[in-house]
């Protein structure tokens, strides 16, 4: 799996070098841009950023996700990936609270029997 930076892909911005981040993947829609049913400047408009936004409003059929593959080049980099949980660091955080409970329970129950 390739990871490209929010950077990288700002360098792409440009009708004739045209990358765009939907949902923290990138896609190099340069090919595809004549052909785009939505129109070439609408693509114009969102070349080198994170166009998620624009592309769930429009509400783009289920044909438009699997034309969008062809033109998959990778993810976009962890440090730039909006809107993901950090779920490994919940995980171990919602595990230190349970275990302490545990230990607390425990250490009153003996005390209990002394
Ligand atoms: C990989 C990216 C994209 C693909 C494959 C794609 C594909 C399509 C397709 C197949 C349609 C025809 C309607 C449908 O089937 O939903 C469409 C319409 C449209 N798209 Fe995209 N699109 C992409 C990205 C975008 C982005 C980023 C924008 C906005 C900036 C956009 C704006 C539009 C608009 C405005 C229409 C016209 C909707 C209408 O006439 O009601 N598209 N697109």
């Amino acid at each position: 799996m390739v990871e490209i930076t929010l950077e990288t892909v700002k360098l792409h911005n440009k009708p004739s070098d045209l990358w765009v981040v939907i949902e923290n993947k990138v896609y190099d829609l340069t090919k595809f841009r004549g052909e785009h049913p939505g129109g070439e400047e609408t693509l114009d408009e969102v070349a080198g950023r994170d166009a998620t936004k624009d592309f769930i409003d429009v509400g783009h059929s289920q044909e438009a996700r699997e034309i969008m593959k062809k033109y998959y080049v990778g993810d976009l980099a962890a440090k730039d990936c909006k809107g993901k949980l950090p779920l490994r660091e919940i995980g171990i955080c919602l595990a230190s609270v349970v275990i302490g409970a545990v230990a607390v329970l425990l250490v009153k129950k003996v005390l209990a029997k002394n």
